[in-house]
């Protein structure tokens, strides 16, 4: 196996998509993935829709400037928290911020390419109207997902570990 550690870096956003559809094997394991994520008291707030309709992912690209990523995709995920099993907001929208990574990394990790939308959250009600969402559910983000068109996505950039840890207290170097 992969060590995890390569997987998580050389995973990247994927925002141009092969026009073929993703399997449902493949999407069952995404799924899985997101499923298997941690979450406080194990309450397990995240609910996911997968969209494949052409016309209700055309609707769903009117709700944000990132349109034209929805509109190359064959397939959505879109990810809520249930506000019926939530205990604490911040908590259960990280236990579905940790879901969509799981399913990001699971995603690169069977070649599928994927990005996390968030910029559509601007316009929840409108998705949540379009998808049919009960009251309960509030939407957390919207992941792309497809076979990656060819083309390559650059390396990646980050902080300098000592931009973003320190050691016993702020302001002291880690190493
Ligand atoms: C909370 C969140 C919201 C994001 N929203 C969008 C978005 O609306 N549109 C988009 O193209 N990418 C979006 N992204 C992807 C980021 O732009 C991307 O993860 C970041 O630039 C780092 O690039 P990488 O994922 O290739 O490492 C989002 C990522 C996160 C975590």
């Amino acid at each position: 196996m992969e060590p995890i550690i390569d997987v998580i870096k050389s995973r990247r956003s994927v925002r141009q998509f092969l026009d073929r559809p993703v399997e449902d094997d493949l999407i069952a394991e995404i799924l899985e993935a997101g499923r298997w994520a941690p979450s406080g008291l194990n309450n397990q707030p995240w609910r996911f829709v997968v969209v494949r309709d052409r016309r209700r992912m055309a609707s769903l690209a009117e709700c944000t400037r990132y349109g034209a990523i929805i509109r190359g995709a064959p397939l959505l995920i879109a990810v809520f928290l249930d506000e019926d099993v939530m205990y604490d907001h911040t908590k259960d929208t990280l236990a579905c911020g940790a879901a969509i990574q799981n399913m990001l990394l699971a995603a690169h990790g069977i070649g599928l390419g994927a990005v996390w939308l968030g910029e559509i959250l601007n316009r929840k009600a409108e998705v949540c109207r379009i998808l049919e969402a009960p009251g309960s559910m509030e939407l957390m983000a919207v992941i792309a997902v497809g076979h990656p068109a060819p083309g390559g996505s650059d390396p990646g950039v980050r902080r300098d570990i000592s931009e973003i840890a320190s050691s016993e207290r702020f302001n002291k170097p880690i190493f």
